[in-house]
């Protein structure tokens, strides 16, 4: 008993700690939700009205941790429909969309008839109790949230994209708003994971990330897609590649790796190109071709897998069918540009259609043009190394093969169910004389290379790298059709606005 007794009187202590703790909590929650509200009321826009002050702002995808809770969501209304006494709101917070429901009997009128009065991207803040619900639309779903409050931050101008279909010019002008919607949000939140991943496994592999110029005096990849600055009366170029300067990084950090907006003035109108793209280049001291094909097949596996991990939702609103994806694991076969000549030659024998018959048509020399490796990778289900390539098709720093230089240790990665090329390298000459022959014979101007050559000057060892297209990656790994929605903002050579 007198335990009991006693055990009750540090209960009634506790819990008056605990009271203490809370009144605090609440009293910083509530000037936090004063603080706000005084700063959106600035806003001659604002119309506003107090939320439940002791709710906790969250995200829609932490809807799961908070389940029963009174919780606030900030964010726009995606989608309306009223039936009788209920408005079922879809409200989008940046992380998810919820199905708000307004119970007419359980509200202010005012509230209700504000929510009725709701166009399509209105700003809303709405507070509400997270009730599990298995037929609740939203994403990722299985929750509502019960609405006891609604505060209207703006009301929209009538919204340009609505439900019905709009051709691919208006949403590519109104590109600012499209990424709003449910598709391109998935699109590029999982691009995103993309970029994380690459991070993450280069960074945990021993790769030190170095910056690399924008502005360069020479070109990396060929003059024919140089984009000119004029930098102070001299003409320099918009980056091809980060590469040349990350073979001087590895003199100094051994792996490293770039990351940034690449330029091409492609004249290409094709779904795989991009006149400004993201790419990312490791490069590798001490690494041959065959060193360079292993490192490429774990790093790919690496975004796949981690994709198909992290984004499940977005897959399903993508209508991705991720089967192929999952096999995606090393080792990924390996063929030779003859070969892959060959394989090609044999589908073209096959094909009936004379247009495709034409697109088909190779000389062995020449690169692979989007027709070729459509219909190569549609014979594989995992990405596939084609290696070897003629020189003379390549850039001017590959190491040639030895004993037939007329192919050089370049290697292309091209992703399965026709996506093609999502990655270019190989290994570098390492030899100076050789290196010099090469740019005078591609006339790229020796003078702008002499910092470039002074890298076989000292210490000059086998390397290798690579470089992989961020959207080329995701239009893959996402099965999106065309290139320019794998990127915030497409930059093509018929679209640099907005
Ligand atoms: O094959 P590329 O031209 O290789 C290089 O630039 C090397 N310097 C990379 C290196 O070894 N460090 O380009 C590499 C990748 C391509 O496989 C493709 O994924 C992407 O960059 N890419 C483009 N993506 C979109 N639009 C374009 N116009 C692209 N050009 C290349
Ligand atoms: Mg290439």
């Amino acid at each position: 008993m007198q335990d009991g007794k006693k055990s009750n009187e540090e209960n009634t202590s506790l819990i008056q700690v605990i009271r203490v703790v809370q009144t605090t909590q609440n009293s910083l929650k509530n000037e936090l939700h004063d603080y706000k509200t005084i700063r959106l009321s600035n806003s001659k826009t604002a119309r506003l009205r107090r939320s439940n002050a002791l709710a906790n702002i969250i995200r829609i995808e932490e809807f799961q941790s908070n389940h029963g809770e009174e919780v606030v969501i900030q964010g726009w209304l995606y989608d309306k429909t009223e039936k009788g006494k209920l408005i079922f709101l879809q409200v989008r917070d940046g992380s998810g969309i919820v199905q708000a429901v307004l119970f007419k009997p359980s509200l202010p009128e005012e509230i209700f008839n504000a929510a009725r009065k709701l166009t399509q991207e209105s700003a809303v803040i709405v507070t509400g109790k997270v009730k599990a619900e298995q037929r609740a639309p939203g994403v990722p779903g299985g929750y509502e949230l019960e609405v006891s409050n609604l505060e209207v931050v703006q009301v929209a101008e009538e919204y340009p994209i609505t439900p019905k279909e709009h051709g691919i010019e208006f949403l590519m002008d109104h590109r600012h708003l499209w990424i709003r919607s449910k598709k391109q949000w998935a699109l590029l939140r999982m691009r995103a994971i993309v970029m994380r991943a690459i991070r993450e496994w280069l960074d945990t592999n021993g790769y030190l990330e170095m910056s690399t110029p924008i502005l360069t005096p020479a070109a990396g990849e060929g003059t024919t897609t140089l984009f000119n600055v004029d930098y102070f009366g001299e003409p320099v170029y918009l980056a091809q590649t980060g590469q040349l300067y990350n073979e001087a990084n590895i003199y100094s950090f051994g792996k490293v790796y770039c990351f940034g907006p690449t330029f091409r003035a492609e004249k290409s109108k094709t779904r795989r190109h991009l006149t400004e793209f993201w790419m990312l280049e490791p490069e590798i001291a001490y690494c041959d071709l065959e060193q360079l094909m292993e490192i490429e097949e774990q790093f790919v596996t690496h975004i796949v897998q981690t994709v198909c991990r992290d984004c499940a939702e977005e897959m399903k609103i993508l209508e991705r069918d991720t089967q192929q994806l999952l096999q995606v694991a090393p080792p990924f076969p390996r063929i030779s540009y003859d070969e892959a000549v060959e394989k090609i030659s044999e589908i073209r024998n096959k094909v009936e259609d004379p247009e495709l018959k034409q697109a088909l048509s190779l000389e062995w020399g020449s690169d692979f043009g989007s027709p070729h490796e459509t219909e190569l990778t549609k014979l594989y289900d995992k990405p596939v190394f084609v290696y070897g390539y003629p020189s003379a098709a390549k850039a001017f720093y590959m190491e040639p093969w030895p004993e037939r230089s007329v192919v050089c240790k370049s290697v292309d990665l091209l992703a399965p169910e026709g996506y093609g090329e999502i990655i270019g390298g190989g290994e570098r000459i390492s030899d100076p004389d050789l290196l010099l022959e090469r740019i005078r014979h591609d006339q790229l101007g020796e003078d702008a290379f002499q910092w470039y050559l002074d890298l076989r000057r000292y210490g000059s060892v086998p390397h290798s790298g690579f470089g992989l297209g961020v959207e080329r990656t995701l239009r893959w790994i996402s099965g999106i059709h065309h290139i320019r929605e794998c990127i915030p903002f497409p930059r093509t050579m018929g679209q640099v606005y907005p």
